[in-house]
This record gives C-alpha cells, sequence and structure tokens, in this order.
C-alpha cells in the first residue's frame, strides 16, 4: 500500500471512490471538472494502481489550508490509512509554510484523534463561504468546522 500524489490517470477512480461516499451523505460529491482542477491538491492511496483512498490539501489563503475529500475504502478502514493520509497532508502543510489546517466535516471524532478542534464555522475566513455558497447543500449542510496548529 502506497500513499503516493494523484495524476491525471486516478481521476475517474478517485470520482468514483469520493462520490460511493457522497452517495451516502458522508462528504460532498466532486465533479470531474472540480477533481481535475484540484487534482494537484490530491494524495492516493494505492494498492498496485488501484484507488483505495484519497485526501486533499487546499490551499485557502496565507496561513490557512483545508483538508478536503478524505476518503479510505471500506474493506481497509479501520487500519490507520486515513490517519496516514491527514498526516501526509499536514506535513505538506509544514512544507509550505502553512500554520492552520482546517476540515469541515461530519465526523469531527475522527479529526479529534488527529489533533484537531472544533472551531465555530464563522472563526474560518469569508473566502471560505465563497465556495460553500456554490454548494446545494448551503447553508444547511451540518458540517462541523474543526482546525489544527501547526508547530
Ligand atoms: C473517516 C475515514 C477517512 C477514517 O479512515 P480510517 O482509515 O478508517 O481511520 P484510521 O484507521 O486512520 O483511524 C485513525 C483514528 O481515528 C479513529 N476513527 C476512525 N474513524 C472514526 C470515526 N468515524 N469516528 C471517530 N473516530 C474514528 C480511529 O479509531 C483511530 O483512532 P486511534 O488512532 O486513536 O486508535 C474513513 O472512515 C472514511 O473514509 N469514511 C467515509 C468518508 C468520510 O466520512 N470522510 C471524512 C469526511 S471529512
Amino acid at each position: 500500500m502506497l500513499i503516493r500524489k494523484a495524476t491525471i490517470h486516478d481521476v475517474p477512480a478517485m470520482q468514483k471512490m469520493v462520490n460511493s461516499f457522497a452517495d451516502k451523505g458522508e462528504l460532498l460529491p466532486r465533479s470531474l471538472n472540480q477533481l481535475y482542477e484540484d487534482l494537484r491538491d490530491f494524495l492516493i492511496l494505492d494498492d498496485d494502481g488501484q484507488v483505495l483512498g484519497t485526501c486533499a490539501l487546499h490551499v485557502n489563503w496565507g496561513d490557512l489550508a483545508e483538508v478536503k475529500a478524505l476518503t479510505v475504502d471500506e474493506s481497509l478502514q479501520g487500519q490507520g490509512y486515513g490517519r496516514k493520509l491527514v498526516e501526509q497532508c499536514l506535513d505538506e502543510a509544514r512544507l509550505l509554510g502553512i500554520t492552520r489546517v482546517f476540515a469541515l466535516t461530519y465526523k469531527p471524532d475522527f479529526f479529534a484523534r488527529l489533533q484537531f478542534r472544533v472551531i465555530d464555522k464563522a472563526e474560518l475566513p469569508q473566502k471560505v463561504w465563497n465556495e460553500c455558497i456554490h454548494c446545494v447543500k448551503f447553508p444547511d449542510c451540518g458540517e462541523v468546522a474543526v482546525i489544527r496548529e501547526l508547530v
């Protein structure tokens, strides 16, 4: 099992993975257009060429980035891969000089295990909402904002 940067060839499988969880209401769906545009944000969990997990780090502002589209195939959940994907994104954030990483999630307890804390969504910059207002679930998505400060 390998965690690596996504390539253009992974995109259809990434969409299948992300949208299979979106269908169950666990995260937001992604169009192919969004995935191609954000390709450089993505890490994938690769098993011999098969996409079995996804995670994106998207830079929002000078000191702020977001962890997005985190998935681990159901057959592999509970084995530490979700943690590894997020930690690799945090390492990348550190390399970029980013000091705060947030997520909007239905799984705040998972992020709490990775030293994220819950914050009021209003503490996030308005720029984040510019994306949210295009979402079909806005403003009642029920996602919780969590953040981790990096040292
Ligand atoms: C959430 C998800 C990514 C977790 O991945 P995972 O590989 O199963 O998680 P890990 O095995 O790395 O777990 C890391 C820690 O979080 C805990 N954890 C995992 N899922 C959890 C959950 N749903 N609620 C609370 N804690 C959770 C684990 O017990 C573990 O704790 P520990 O290290 O202290 O023992 C995975 O369940 C998933 O893909 N879910 C569907 C999509 C989704 O909800 N994505 C998140 C949207 S932001």
